[in-house]
């Protein structure tokens, strides 16, 4: 098991013991950071982090951690680069070797991730595309281990568009063994190919995968409940008729009424009320939800510590 120099572009390519490697450091990373524990595993590093799509926990928990941790993060975004003209990714990815310790990717396409990973000679870690958000998943069972201690046994239920968070969540249930439940319009399934490969997965786990279109009967005997947006960054245009579609498809007092009474509600956020869950199920979970967003600070510097340091020095 190794993690150092590696990329970070999908929980598939993660073994088990990768996942729960990450999990443990970081535990221990949110201790030292609650304690005021300085943790400087990464001085004199430097992260630059692409942005082709908005983000405020993406960009500001990787900038602090990056703080934190004592290195440095760049915020390069379309406007302020040559990117947003047309420079090509192989291009961008060279440069940006000589010059940072790790990139971070935040755009629309997976294969423009994979194509920077490819020509990049250090470490890439993937903060969204329109296919995966594996630092949100892997935020989610750290969540998950948090609350539930455990995650055989465990069911958690999604809700709605399967989208790269649906796509995610399956990579990440299967990884570790928990039950995942995915219920959503059949015009909105996860992506097949994902789903074939989470579920070859979950044949080492004993992760037990289930795409259905019932809402209610999804959420029954859940552990953890999730949801997310309806029409994702790219679907704006599609609004509309996306939420004719999913109007069913929706976390509120009745999914809970069906769950296990200490059911948790995770939400990557940001959260659209109204649509996909409830102003009243948002503010009774408030606490699980916030926390899951705190989240992303500490698991993403498990992250990077990971990645951009020699694996002897963790
Ligand atoms: N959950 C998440 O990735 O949030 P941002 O879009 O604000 O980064
Ligand atoms: N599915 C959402 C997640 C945002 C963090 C999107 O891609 O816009």
């Amino acid at each position: 098991m190794q993690l150092s120099n590696k990329d970070l572009l999908s929980i598939h390519n993660l073994t088990t013991s990768e996942v729960c490697k990450i999990l443990t450091l970081s535990t221990k990373l949110k201790a030292l950071q609650k304690a005021g524990t300085a943790h400087k595993l990464l001085a004199g590093k430097t992260l630059g982090m692409i942005f082709n799509k908005a983000s405020t926990r993406t960009r500001v928990s990787f900038e602090v951690g990056m703080y934190q941790l004592g290195g440095h993060a760049l915020y390069l975004n379309d406007s302020a680069t040559q990117i947003g003209r047309g420079e090509p990714i192989e291009d961008t990815a060279r440069v940006l070797s000589r010059y940072v310790d790790g990139i971070m990717i935040r755009t629309f396409s997976h294969d423009s991730v994979e194509q920077l990973a490819k020509f990049s000679s250090v470490p890439v870690i993937n903060g969204l595309t329109d296919l995966l958000h594996p630092c949100q998943a892997l935020t989610d069972l750290f969540t998950i281990q948090e609350y539930k201690d455990s995650f055989q046994g465990r069911k958690l239920t999604y809700v709605g568009d399967g989208n790269n968070m649906a796509n995610s969540l399956m990579f990440a249930a299967a990884k570790v063994g928990m039950d995942i439940t995915i219920a959503c319009p059949a015009a909105y399934q996860p992506n097949a190919e994902i789903l074939e490969l989470a579920q070859n997965d979950a044949l080492c786990t004993g992760a037990k995968i289930e795409i259905t279109n019932d809402p209610l009967k999804a959420c029954e005997q859940a552990d953890v409940l999730y949801t997310d947006v309806w029409a994702s960054m790219g679907n704006e245009s599609e609004t509309n008729i996306r939420a004719t579609a999913l109007k069913d498809y929706q976390i509120n007092a009745q999914s809970f009424a069906v769950a296990k009474p200490d059911a948790i509600l995770l939400h990557c956020l940001p959260a659209h009320r109204g649509e996909e869950l409830t102003a009243e199920v948002f503010e009774l979970h408030a606490q699980e939800i916030f926390d899951q967003a705190e989240n992303r600070l500490h698991v993403q510097k498990a992250i990077m510590a990971l990645l951009m340091s020699p694996e002897n020095l963790l």
